[in-house]
């Protein structure tokens, strides 16, 4: 272990070194600069970097982590060359949830700001007091928040606005701090809808959607508005009636499915999410060929359902294709500016892959 310790120190060295003379090169550009009148923040110039060193990089270091050690030397650059930063205060968005430890936001959130360089930090927050959060938010002026479970209905009494289609759904999974104006949105919805519409055609198209919870219920809206005709498939009968009372469709309990024919089948429980991955949401023998199947469960990235589905020959999608794309409208609601989606996804597979 001595030996290691010292190789690292060794390394330590080298990188200060070379940092010292990547500021050198920074401080010599922030006079031509000034000369010239220009500002010190190009953010297309720091896109590039990051682009070019993602073509670098290499085992073990992750895309995200990347991100976060470049942010800081692009940071230091910037502070040689003697401008703060442009806002007032730094941006600060962050994700409510409990449990929250596992998400995945911050690292997808941070390097995309990275990636565009927009200045802006995301934080992951255990919240049990979604009320007090909330006016956290103002209080503290956040640039918005991502809301996670359990907090996506309730949220929605403690906003200033709630969108439409995020009112009908009856969930809020983004806050945006419009001016002190606190704006409720359901990225959850159309983030699903796109991941099936990159895939597959859903306008008129028979769906079956596994599930009545919030998950449910965003993904139901989203592929009732596209045109899908949708069946709910559930457990617990009740709770899938009420579903499908609400989406003016059909209902089937899962206790009773002998048969699947329809042209897309979406998963939104959490039957396969790790640990228990072993486990799947449908009698996967019922499986047609043609058949698209996805899954919003995205940790193991290959669920067992997908596995199975692959293996029957039909169209997978998984559920991370779902995750990022909620997360790229979230980051366009933010910032008005578009989703850096390839990086978010790249980041998002890299911190899912198996050491
Ligand atoms: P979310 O808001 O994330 O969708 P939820 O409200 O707890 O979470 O809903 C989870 C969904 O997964 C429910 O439809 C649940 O079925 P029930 O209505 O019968 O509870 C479904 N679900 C969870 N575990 C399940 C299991 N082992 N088998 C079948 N369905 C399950």
């Amino acid at each position: 272990m001595a030996t290691l310790r010292e190789r690292i120190d060794d390394i330590d060295e080298r990188i200060l070194e070379l940092i010292g003379r990547r500021l050198e090169a920074a401080r010599a550009i922030g006079r031509i600069k000034q000369q010239a009148g220009i500002t010190v923040v190009d953010n297309r110039r720091e896109g590039e970097i990051f682009k070019r060193l993602l073509s670098l990089k290499q085992e073990p270091l992750k895309t995200g982590s990347l991100y976060r050690i470049f942010r800081s030397i692009i940071g230091a650059g910037r502070s040689v060359q003697k401008q703060k930063s442009e806002t007032d205060a730094l941006p600060i968005y962050a994700v409510f949830g409990d449990p929250i430890g596992h998400s995945l936001s911050p690292v997808m959130h941070n390097s995309a700001l990275a990636q565009a360089g927009l200045d802006g930090c995301y934080l992951a927050c255990r919240v049990k007091d979604i009320a007090a959060a909330v006016n956290g938010i103002r209080g503290l002026g956040l640039g918005g928040a991502s809301i996670t479970i359990p907090h996506k209905i309730t949220v929605m009494e403690y906003l200033d606005q709630v969108d439409s289609l995020a009112a009908d759904i009856g969930a809020v999974n983004t806050v945006v701090n419009r001016q002190g104006v606190l704006h409720g949105y359901n990225t959850d919805c159309s983030g699903a809808v796109k991941a099936l519409a990159d895939k597959t055609v859903i306008d008129g198209h028979d769906v079956a959607l596994v599930g009545a919870g919030g998950a449910a219920r965003a993904i139901g809206f989203g592929i009732r508005q596209a045109g899908g005709g949708l069946t709910i498939i559930n457990r617990t009968i009740e709770k899938g009636e009420k579903l499908a009372s609400d989406l003016d469709c059909d209902f089937k309990p899962l206790s009773e499915i002998k048969e699947l024919p329809y042209g897309i089948i979406v998963n939104a429980t959490s039957v396969g999410m790790a640990p228990r991955d072993d486990r799947v949401p449908l009698d996967t023998d019922l499986l047609e060929r043609k058949t698209v199947v996805m899954d919003s469960v995205y940790n193991p990235l290959k669920t067992r359902f997908l596995t199975q589905a692959a293996n029957k020959g039909c169209t997978t999608i998984d559920g991370v294709a779902m995750f990022v794309n909620q997360g790229a409208v979230q980051f366009e609601l933010w910032t008005d500016r578009k989703a850096p989606v390839d990086v978010m996804r790249r980041v998002v597979l890299d911190e899912l892959a198996t050491p």
